[in-house]
């Protein structure tokens, strides 16, 4: 089927009239084309209209359905919190200053970007064909899936990552489209906290960001004031799914007995950017209460400094787990903290010594030298668990989710003035999911992998029987792996981005070439193996080069909000996007800094 032409949105207007009429049918109609769940083969007839029906609805409505800033709370939060006052403080500068690039270097590189944009485009035409307004496309079926609420999340994902990829006029479709999304009703009973936070808070906060359209920051509070809901508890701790029902009711929520430390501990930059775009500090007051009792428990843990990686808001208990780890589950509770510190400017002295605090433990407790037969230098990433006489013990799983870490070591390391994370850390824990990707025949890293580790950081020398005794005791999961790896015990890559985020990172921190050589590197055995007739997919086994790789049907949100994105900030000019002028959410949604010179009023 043709891609729908451009003239036909230049006809649109004329066809209002026909639509509205469409919407009408559609609406009386238990067959209607929207509730099938395949858009790929109906004719092209049904398809505009399918079209049309949704242009229709996006132009005459902009307002949710419900008011969710009309909810009287049952637990009032009594006294609010505002942003903290004062001119922000000038940090150290992240990115490196880079010399001008010559005339070569730059057209090769120019060559290379326009691939990466190219491959977004593909994907970006089949959501917008087979998928629109759902989200997520199925990249092997050419079928689509409600699994966020039914608001579009691959669409308000994708804003930002259009806008900076300069596709302007479909940037301008979508936001047009998201005037019509409806955060009265959902597609689910309940709605995820963590979720609908990072990808559609941080999406549309950061298309407001870059573009100023006034479209994106009204459904931002919006939506900002549903997620506001799920403070309506007794201790003002959030909830991790909203009931929509008794939300929208004002019941007062029932906070989880226990949830992932990353849950709650990823709310604080979205809200914060609500408040500071709206000028409503309600958004970051109630945030501030939760990362308060982070800040209070942080040094009371069985590893002081890191949280344990499930925790209670009922109580609220951060303190009493033995699980420890930075990975998946913990991830961005961590990564948030000199984050703020960069957001607030700096105002807020809680997230500097957070950042301190969890930066030095979890080098300590988490970070280990792999025995490799090529004797690289390099760090990877495990979990640790604690006992009841205090002896921590280090379990050497790396998982892809981890893979932020180093870029997390390089914008941490120069925030907060530590050349040593910036510049030894930071690249060693990058190199080692480099090291993932390049090791596995198929140039992709796994979702979870082993090491064998060395005792000393400074000497690792290869030893083969150390290494088989340590593979044998791990042998159920050890077949036909790459030496060096003791497992591979999650051998799938399901297009997710922390690796090449840290690249990007180190990139923009050194100005090193092997970054941006990783990064293509990544990006083309990538793009290979993802590759399907629609989009891209996630595969099952990085560890199998046998082509075409077994793929499933299944691509994430992220895949296009974060992933294509990277690889894009990777091999562009390092001026679009500084990290000395935006700060990204962990879905990588840019959010503009304070910069000290232009005074506190632009907080
Ligand atoms: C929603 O409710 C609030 C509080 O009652 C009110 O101030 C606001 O104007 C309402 N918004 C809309 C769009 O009706
Ligand atoms: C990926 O690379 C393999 C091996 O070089 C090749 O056989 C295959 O056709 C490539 N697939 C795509 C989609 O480019």
């Amino acid at each position: 089927m043709p891609r729908l032409p451009y003239q036909l949105r230049a006809r649109r207007n004329a066809l209002i009239a026909v639509a509205l009429f469409v919407t009408f049918i559609y609406y009386l109609s238990p067959s209607s084309p929207l509730q099938g769940n395949t858009a790929r083969d109906e004719p092209e007839s049904i398809w505009l209209q399918r079209l049309m029906n949704q242009n229709a609805v996006t132009s005459h409505r902009s307002t949710s359905s419900f008011n969710w800033s009309s909810v009287t709370p049952k637990y009032p939060p009594g006294k609010i919190r505002n942003l903290p006052k004062g001119r922000p403080l000038p940090l150290p500068a992240v990115q490196l200053k880079f010399p001008a690039e010559t005339a070569a270097a730059a057209k090769r590189r120019e060559a290379r970007r326009k691939q990466v944009r190219d491959l977004f485009r593909k994907n970006w035409e089949s959501y917008r064909k087979y998928a629109w307004m759902k989200d997520a496309l199925q990249p092997l079926s050419g079928e689509y899936k409600d699994q966020f609420s039914g608001w579009a999340a691959t669409l308000v994902d994708s804003l930002d990552t259009l806008w900076i990829m300069g596709m302007r006029e479909e940037f301008d479709e979508a936001v047009e489209a998201v005037a019509g999304i409806d955060f009265g009703t959902s597609s689910s009973l309940t709605v995820n906290m963590f979720e609908t936070n990072i990808r559609y808070l941080g999406g549309l906060l950061a298309a407001y960001d870059l573009s100023g359209r006034p479209i994106l920051l009204q459904k931002a509070r919006e939506l900002g004031d549903l997620l506001y809901a799920g403070f309506d508890t007794e201790q003002r701790m959030p909830v991790d799914f909203i009931n929509f029902e008794a939300a929208q009711e004002g019941e007062g929520l029932m906070v989880e007995g226990t949830v992932v430390s990353a849950s709650p501990g990823t709310l604080s930059m979205e809200m914060t950017r609500l408040s500071q775009l709206t000028g409503d500090p309600k958004y970051y007051d109630a945030i501030s209460r939760v990362m308060d009792v982070f800040y209070k428990g942080q040094e009371e843990t069985r590893i002081p400094g890191l949280w344990p990686i499930y925790v209670s808001m009922l109580m609220p208990d951060v303190v009493s787990g033995s699980a420890f780890g930075i990975a998946g589950c913990a991830d961005s509770l961590y990564e948030y903290l000199p984050k703020m510190h960069a957001l607030l400017g700096g105002l807020e002295p809680k997230y500097e010594k957070m950042s301190r605090s969890f930066m030095e433990a979890a080098d300590k407790a988490f970070f280990y030298r792999p025995m490799l037969p090529g004797e690289e230098d390099l760090l990877m990433i495990g979990t640790a668990s604690v006992n009841d006489f205090g002896d921590v013990t280090l379990d050497p799983e790396s998982e892809h989710l981890g893979c932020f870490v180093g870029g997390i070591y390089g914008l941490g390391g120069r925030l907060l003035g530590r050349k040593d994370w910036a510049e030894d850390l930071g690249p060693k824990l990058t190199r080692g999911c480099i090291y993932a990707y390049q090791s596995m025949p198929t140039g992709m890293g796994p979702e979870r992998w082993n090491n064998a580790p060395c005792k000393s950081r400074k000497q690792c020398k290869w030893d083969e029987k150390v290494f088989a005794d340590e593979k044998r005791m791990r042998r159920e999961w050890a077949t036909h792996i790459p030496k060096g790896f003791t497992t591979t015990k999650d051998p799938r890559y399901i297009l997710r981005p922390e690796a090449i985020e840290s690249v990007f990172v180190m990139y923009r921190i050194t100005g090193r070439q092997e970054y941006q050589e990783a990064a293509w590197d990544m990006f083309t055995a990538v793009a290979n193996g993802t590759a399907t007739r629609y989009a891209n997919a996630a595969v099952l086994d990085v560890t199998k080069a046998e082509y075409p790789l077994r793929q499933e049907d299944y691509m994430e949100s992220f895949w296009l909000a974060e992933t294509l994105k990277y690889f894009y900030l990777a091999l562009s000019p390092p001026d679009l996007i500084s990290l000395d002028e935006y700060v990204l959410n962990t879905e990588a949604h840019p959010f503009r800094r304070p910069q000290s010179s232009r005074g506190s009023h632009q907080l």
